[in-house]
């Protein structure tokens, strides 16, 4: 396995290797969700294509530095995770070799971001579209791999490879979860013994109001599972259209059922499919 810390580096390393390149963005502190994107793109790439994992914790899209402050950052047992994967590469650069000091030009997508992630986290998903635009320039990639997750994140990485017709494939992984249902994040680590014991509470909420057809219950049944809790504080709770990810006001369309929850400064996100 190659390292690269710079883009330069990263093209020299695949210069000539004209197979397929499919890359795996990350903010490292990696978890089985991950190897699980890279098994996936291992898969697309097949023996003789290149898997790329970026290990980036990208600043621009932290909206609160204390968050990017205690984010976890543990590269060598990351770089010991990939290798094990049999990742061909990995570029882990630091701010840097990503962002000159005076940077001035930003993706954005200003309709699906508007609305739940992007409501609380002003210039997150801009913060997202430039640093993956750019590891897709970096990178060469052919196509891409993430989680069904963070399903905003997704729905807005398309649209922007949609729009600016970016050659890119994007593929979808479903969300890895614990024995016990809590979404796999890297964020979960932070939690502390009761907060972590707690957390399950979130999708059980969302998957006992996902049994109701009348959208009011269906919100109250989500908000009273999860505020039972006196750990836990919603950030935000929505169904949404899953195309528009506006507000749903018929069932008749799928919808998604979205929470943004904190345990104490950690916050979690997870959803169901309506
Ligand atoms: O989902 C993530 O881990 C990040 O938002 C991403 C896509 C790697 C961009 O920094």
């Amino acid at each position: 396995m190659r390292i690269a810390n710079t883009g330069e580096t990263l093209r020299e390393i695949l210069n000539g290797h004209d197979s397929k390149r499919v890359l795996v963005p990350t903010m490292g502190a990696l978890h089985e969700g991950h190897l699980v994107l890279m098994r996936s793109a291992r898969n697309v790439a097949g023996p003789r294509g290149m898997v790329i994992v970026s290990i980036f914790v990208n600043p621009i899209q932290f909206d609160r530095a204390a968050d990017l402050e205690a984010y976890p950052k543990p590269l060598e047992e990351d770089l010991a995770a990939c290798e094990k994967e049999g990742v061909d590469v990995v570029f882990a650069p630091q701010t840097d070799a990503m962002y000159f000091a005076d940077r001035s030009v930003t993706v954005t997508e200003s309709l699906l971001s508007a609305g739940l992630c992007g409501a609380t986290r002003p210039g997150h998903f801009d913060g997202v579209c430039t640093v993956v635009l750019k590891l897709f320039l970096i990178s060469g990639c052919n196509a891409a791999v993430f989680g069904e997750k963070d399903f905003q994140q997704l729905a807005i990485i398309r649209r922007m490879i949609r729009d600016l017709d970016v050659p890119v494939k994007i593929i979808e992984c479903p969300t890895v979860r614990e024995h016990d249902g809590l979404a796999m994040s890297s964020r979960n680590v932070r939690l502390t013994s009761a907060q972590r014991a707690d957390a399950p509470r979130i999708q059980r909420s969302l998957l006992a109001a996902a049994q109701c057809n009348d959208i009011p219950q269906i919100l109250e049944i989500a908000r009273a599972g999860i505020e039972a809790s006196p750990l836990t504080c919603i950030d935000y709770l929505l169904l949404v259209d899953a195309e528009t990810l506006q507000p749903a006001t018929t069932l008749k369309r799928q919808a998604v059922l979205a929470v943004a929850v904190f345990y104490g400064d950690v916050r979690l996100i997870d959803h169901v499919i309506i």
